[in-house]
């Protein structure tokens, strides 16, 4: 039996048992014969969900890239690493080894530090899937400083608010970035950025576009003329345990976006072991993940779980529909992919299309697929099952979080048995517990209720930067000494799982997730507006989309006002991004509220997804008038 690589069913039980009952003997067999470590650890766990204090590893040393790359070159220096397959088919891939991959991650590590950037710095990464975010984001971890990268598709006040919450001294950017037919200019949404972003020091800009921008003199530098001075050579800085690796931020229901923290020993361990446990990540095999790395799926299943295993991962610029819908499966067939990693949007989006763009490519390489971010509905399942695998590789519907930092819930694929919609059974130290709404665990099989987790895995997020309170009451407070993820979830009769959404106000559209109060705060601040309120509705290729009730200042403004429409939807695209933009706006004269002046979301939704006969109990609504009328005038 081997702990790091499970490979039957029966294995897996056992591995699984193993991890329940001697947590502590399991994690340390694996940190002990799959890592590299500069000294060992004096304790392999301690915990306290109360506080929360989660330490593993405590008194270990080492640098994670010294387990991504340094130790690989004896082995597979030569190895590609990262295959680079930009946005424009017509540019060549770039195939970089792990030779390569090191001097590249020296040399940037190098340029930081000339920049003056320390260990325990936060560095701010705001690129395009291009190679220099990977080198980037090694090199921070190289020297020590935190990586905080942001999704390159959010706007400028987004970038903003996330560089000043954790004060980064230093922003990494391109001059642009392509986007299939477009480029984006992204280092003009940067400078809007750091118009109020005291903190930035210095700007590393990237060429990517070429395109002409403008450079402010004493603070932003070309990344290149830097790089080829640089030397080659970079010690890597010795780290604690755990020391902060990098900060990512991520949705809440309330307030602003969290900064999860997540330090480096126990993330490493995890972000490695599942990648190879999920995808049966084998030597010469190449695998393939479509998200971006500005996402925790990117984070730990492009770089630092692949790299950890020695393996060669793609990093691809691109987007499905460019230059045509089969660009996904050209991709596969031209790198020989033989795992393939996406989100249940873009297989809904590409199963509208013509079947002909998957059929003139070989998908025959491809030996396990997976999916993550949302619920996979049915349909959708056996459209990739059929038409991407061929009913012949077996579908990994991936289960996790930003928070949990590596996949908790999947099937290991080749040994679990499957079944359309259901991310099956928790991964080797995975304790899950089902609560009621009175914060009673739900024994047995077939129920459901909140997903919560009773013990800790090495990959947990550690804290909120700057907000350890806030960490506290957001996942510690609902359900004593459990971890609740915000998701429901059912478990059927053999014990398997399947995730019913979402149980608070976060909702996610193509796989992003929206929290409700950032959203509702920019539609607020346009001057007609007095009150709002978003809730998701069901959408066939995005998952949900967002319906917004809005409440105009001056009762006479034309309720049918496309123009008002349109304003609000552009400050939601300045303030957050394209993505949190309304599918539907209505103006109503009033929103449900409850005595204690709540908004009752519920009946939003209902009246959103259409469902107006059961609406459910509205007695206790202190206007239950506004009820019928916004049912009258719904979109
Ligand atoms: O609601 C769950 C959903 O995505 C949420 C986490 O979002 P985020 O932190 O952005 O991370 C996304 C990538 C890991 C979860 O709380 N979710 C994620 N994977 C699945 C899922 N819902 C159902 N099935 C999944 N496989």
């Amino acid at each position: 039996m081997s702990n790091y690589h499970i490979k039957g069913l029966e294995e897996y039980f056992q591995v699984y048992r193993k991890s329940v009952n001697h947590p502590e003997q399991f994690w340390e067999e694996i940190a002990e014969e799959n890592f590299v470590w500069r000294k060992r650890w004096d304790k392999v766990l301690q915990w306290d969900f109360a506080k929360p204090e989660v330490n593993w590893f405590q008194g270990a040393q080492l640098n994670i890239t010294e387990n991504c790359l340094d130790r690989h070159l004896y082995t597979r220096g030569n190895q590609t690493a990262i295959i680079f397959e930009p946005n424009d088919p017509k540019e060549a891939a770039q195939h970089i080894t792990y030779n390569d991959l090191h001097e590249r991650v020296c040399k940037f590590a190098n340029v930081l530090k000339d920049k003056g950037i320390q260990r325990g710095d936060r560095v701010c990464i705001y690129l395009p899937m291009i190679p220099e975010l990977a080198a980037a984001m090694l090199a921070c971890a190289r020297i020590g400083a935190i990586h905080s990268i942001v999704f390159a598709g959010f706007s400028s006040t987004a970038l903003r608010s996330r560089i000043q919450d954790s004060e980064c001294k230093m922003l990494i950017t391109s001059d642009g970035s392509y986007r299939g037919g477009k480029t984006i200019d992204l280092k003009g949404i940067a400078d809007e950025a750091l118009q109020d972003a005291p903190s930035i020091e210095s700007v590393l800009v990237v060429k990517r576009i070429k395109s002409d921008i403008t450079m402010k003199e004493g603070r932003d530098v070309w990344l290149q003329p830097l790089l080829d001075k640089a030397s080659i050579h970079c010690d890597p800085e010795i780290m604690n345990a755990e020391d902060p690796l990098f900060i990512l931020y991520t949705s809440g229901s309330t307030g602003q976006p969290k900064g999860m923290l997540h330090t480096t020993a126990g993330y490493m361990i995890y972000a490695a072991y599942t990648f190879k446990n999920v995808f049966q990540y084998r030597q010469n095999d190449i695998y393939w993940c479509s998200a971006d790395i500005g996402w925790i799926t990117g984070h730990s299943y492009i770089i630092y779980g692949p790299l950890a295993n020695g393996a060669t991962t793609v990093l691809f610029e691109g987007v499905p529909s460019y230059p045509d819908y089969g660009r996904f499966w050209q991709v596969v067939e031209k790198h020989k992919v033989t795992q393939f990693y996406t989100a249940p949007t873009a297989i809904r989006a590409l199963a509208k299309e013509n079947l002909s763009h998957v059929q003139k490519h070989d998908l025959s390489t491809l030996k396990v697929l997976g999916t993550v971010g949302e619920p996979i509905n049915e349909e959708a399942w056996h459209w990739y099952n059929e038409n991407i695998g061929g009913k012949n590789a077996p579908i990994a519907d991936t289960w996790f979080q930003t928070e949990t930092g590596g996949i908790m819930i999947s099937p290991i694929p080749f040994a679990t048995p499957t079944i359309p919609t259901f991310a099956t059974l928790p991964l080797p130290g995975v304790q899950l517990a089902l609560m009621d709404e009175d914060g009673k665990e739900i024994k047995g099989n077939q129920v459901s209720g909140r997903l919560t987790i009773k013990f800790p895995w090495p990959g947990m997020a550690r804290s909120i930067w700057g907000n350890h309170e806030r960490y506290r009451s957001t996942y510690f407070s609902t359900f004593e000494n459990h971890y609740f993820t915000g998701d429901g979830a059912l478990r059927d009769a053999t014990g398997y799982y399947r995730i019913t959404g979402r149980v608070d106000d976060v909702i996610i559209v193509s796989g992003h997730n929206l929290g409700t109060a950032p959203i509702e705060d920019a539609i607020n601040e346009h001057p007609a507006v007095a009150e709002s309120a978003i809730v998701g509705f069901p959408h066939d290729v995005k998952g949900n989309s967002l319906y917004g009730f809005v409440i105009l200042k001056e009762a006479g403004e034309s309720r049918d006002n496309n123009n008002l429409r349109k304003e609000i939807n552009q400050l939601i695209a300045e303030r957050i991004g394209p993505i949190a933009k309304l599918e539907k706006i209505q103006f109503t004269p009033g929103l449900p509220k409850t005595r204690s002046g709540k908004i009752m979301r519920r009946i939003l939704r209902k009246v959103a997804a259409g469902e107006l006969h059961d609406l459910g109990d509205i007695s206790t609504l202190l206007n239950p008038e506004v009820v019928e009328s916004i049912i009258e005038n719904r979109l």
